[in-house]
């Protein structure tokens, strides 16, 4: 039997009964892939339900506010997933008169939908012969055919490409594709895949070849840089102060509390003498460290975070316009990154 037979037989037995896999409304199948994109099955399907429940529709999702999107968002990271869906779902009103495109070409179109999730939503939705790559597709297949070329290149994203589209299941592309990346999710794992038990362990080349841990290949990639995030947290009373971060860098457009970079980590006495303080407030600040320095990883990043509380905050004027006072309360209705919800959630009391 082919590789595509046994692995679709492989699926009907073991594959999973995950929620978006019960229709074939290429909205909901777009709304989980870009979920899937960002995170594993089972930190995705809260996000999942989230979203399919306060959005049912393509039209629901095209008029909410970017603010209401990023904050069920919260959380995912790589927030601009969020608001590319958004400008999706609004070109979906616009040039497809609100029906979710379903073929390859017309899909591709839209922001935030690349080969991957093109392949995935045309063949689920509607049978299209579109092989899905992702991660767990480049493991299995470079696993089981011993393909050494790494997967983070051109070349190498052009020869997967192929293979895979070679070895789709011509009559059931919807459930190859799905069968694939359950395969890869559940038996052909990153560490520890369980090949003593394995459908495929006579033909495997990695298995064959003792080199199971060693695939996929990937060239390595760029260093990441370090930043020094000093957040001041000013509450008075009920209220606290917060910051809408602008475009062009990390985070955009997520609240967080007023920050000041520099490039080295500076204790509470070196952060007063810091001369830049002047364009943030016109009056002394006096500062208390809370907690110890906190390490967030992005990407290409490495973020220290040090958090201080202002001690004066009634008689503190601050300068930045994009800075305004929040009240406890609502503090949860704004979309926050990471590093600061659980930042709050750890630290800030009488919210609701
Ligand atoms: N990961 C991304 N999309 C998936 C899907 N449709 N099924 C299983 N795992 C996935």
């Amino acid at each position: 039997m082919s590789f595509s037979k046994r692995l679709v037989a492989w699926y009907g037995e073991n594959g999973r009964d995950l929620p978006w896999r019960h229709t074939q409304d290429p909205y909901i199948i777009w709304l989980s892939e870009i979920i899937l994109q960002q995170t594993r099955v089972e930190q995705g399907m809260p996000y999942f339900f989230r979203f399919s429940e306060k959005f049912p529709t393509v039209k629901d999702f095209a008029e909410a506010s970017e603010d209401d999107i990023l904050h069920l968002w919260q959380g995912l990271g790589y927030y601009s997933r969020g608001r590319n869906m958004h400008k999706a779902a609004k070109t979906v009103m616009s040039d497809f008169k609100g029906v979710f495109p379903t073929k390859y070409e017309d899909v591709i179109k839209l922001s935030g939908v690349g080969e991957y999730t093109a392949a995935a939503i045309s063949s689920i939705a509607i049978g299209e012969q579109r092989a899905v790559l992702d991660g767990n597709v480049f493991r299995v297949l470079s696993r089981y055919l011993g393909i050494t070329e790494e997967i983070n290149t051109p070349k190498g994203k052009k020869i997967f490409t192929a293979v895979a589209n070679q070895m789709l299941h011509r009559e059931q592309p919807a459930t190859y594709n799905q069968a694939i990346m359950d395969f890869g999710a559940i038996q052909c794992k990153p560490k520890n895949p369980n090949c003593e038990r394995c459908v495929f362990n006579l033909e495997c080349v990695a298995l064959q070849e003792n080199k199971v841990a060693e695939l996929p290949m990937k060239k390595k990639g760029k260093s990441s840089r370090n930043r020094y995030f000093h957040y001041f947290v000013l509450e008075d009373g009920e209220q606290i102060l917060m910051s809408k971060r602008g475009p062009g860098d990390v985070w955009e457009n997520l609240y967080e509390f007023p920050l000041i970079e520099t490039d080295s980590l500076l204790d509470a006495g070196q952060i007063r003498e810091y001369k830049a303080l002047e364009d943030f407030f016109s009056s002394d600040v006096q500062l208390a460290e809370m907690g110890g320095v906190v390490k967030h990883i992005l990407s290409h990043q490495n973020i220290y975070a040090q958090f201080y509380k202002v001690l004066n905050p009634q008689s503190l004027i601050w300068k930045k316009k994009s800075w305004n006072y929040v009240l406890l309360k609502d503090l949860n209705k704004l979309a926050q990154h990471k590093l600061i919800f659980t930042f709050i959630e750890n630290n800030i009391t009488n919210i609701s």
